[in-house]
């Protein structure tokens, strides 16, 4: 058998989605490792955002969807009763494609989370503030001033603060929906910067339409198709040796 030498952050096992009727994902089955970015590429459509926000239980928001299947996250079955949702989606955060701070301060944006969670009080939260800014590369350029309305900053700035916001719950995994969609091509290589940095540390998983982008950043790379996963492989592996045609087909141009 061809088992990994490293141990799986998450296993998903044969998982099915629907939105009513309609199935978005079809028995799918992957394991995403840690201390590695995980690129989900393919068409517009396809259930990459589906599949990411099965992972930290996202969809639940939405009615009439339904799971079959197994996601676990190290052991634990993230779709069991007793898993603790907002434990779950502080472990596994989610970045969004549009940078969305609060219309409030730097500060108030980085601290949100932990403050809610009670994790840190008083001077802190000012430090750990400071920590975060620093590990996303903004506090240089707000000069240290986190009274700074967060809308005044730029959207590749917006979205580094998104990701401090993220980071200030200390997740293990951190899920990006196309987080650079929105963004200028040097704020697209501030983020990917980030997110090599990043990788030390956290499991990242990132959704991106752009292959360039995949194959800048990604440790492995998962292409999907009208629901199904039909390959994931090491990145380097799929750009220039994929398995299956399809995957040629669709990195070459030729569909897609
Ligand atoms: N809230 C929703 N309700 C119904 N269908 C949806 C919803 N969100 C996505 N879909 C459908 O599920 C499929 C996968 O969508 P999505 O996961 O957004 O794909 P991608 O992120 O790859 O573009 C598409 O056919 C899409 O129309
Ligand atoms: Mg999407």
């Amino acid at each position: 058998m061809d088992e990994s030498p490293v141990t799986p952050k998450i296993r998903v096992r044969h998982l099915n989605f629907y939105y009513g009727t309609k199935q978005a994902l079809m028995n799918i089955t992957l394991d995403i490792l840690p201390q590695e970015i995980t690129a989900f590429i393919g068409p517009s459509g396809c259930g990459k955002t589906t599949f990411l926000r099965c992972l930290n239980r996202m969809n639940d928001e939405i009615p009439h969807t339904r799971v079959e299947g197994e996601i676990l996250l190290d052991d634990a079955d993230i779709y069991a009763s007793t898993m603790d949702i907002v434990e779950l989606r502080r472990r596994v955060g989610l970045v969004f494609q549009k940078p969305n701070p609060f219309p409030q301060s730097v500060f108030n944006n980085v601290v949100m989370g932990p403050r809610a969670l009670g994790l840190e009080t008083g001077s802190a939260l000012e430090d750990m503030a400071q920590h975060l800014l620093r590990e996303v590369d903004l506090w240089d350029e707000i000069k240290g001033d986190m009274t700074l309305p967060a809308l005044s900053l730029s959207l590749g700035q917006q979205q580094r603060l998104c990701i401090a916001r993220t980071l200030a719950v200390r997740p293990e995994v951190i899920l990006m929906d196309e987080p650079c969609s929105a963004l200028d091509p040097i704020a697209t290589l501030r983020i990917e910067d980030l997110m090599r940095k990043l990788r030390e540390q956290y499991t990242i998983v990132i959704v991106t339409h752009n292959m360039q982008q995949a194959a800048r950043v990604s440790d492995r790379t998962v292409f999907f198709w009208l629901g199904e996963l039909i390959e994931a492989a090491k990145t380097a592996q799929l750009f220039t040796r994929p398995a299956k045609k399809m995957t040629e087909d669709y990195i070459s141009g030729r569909v897609g």
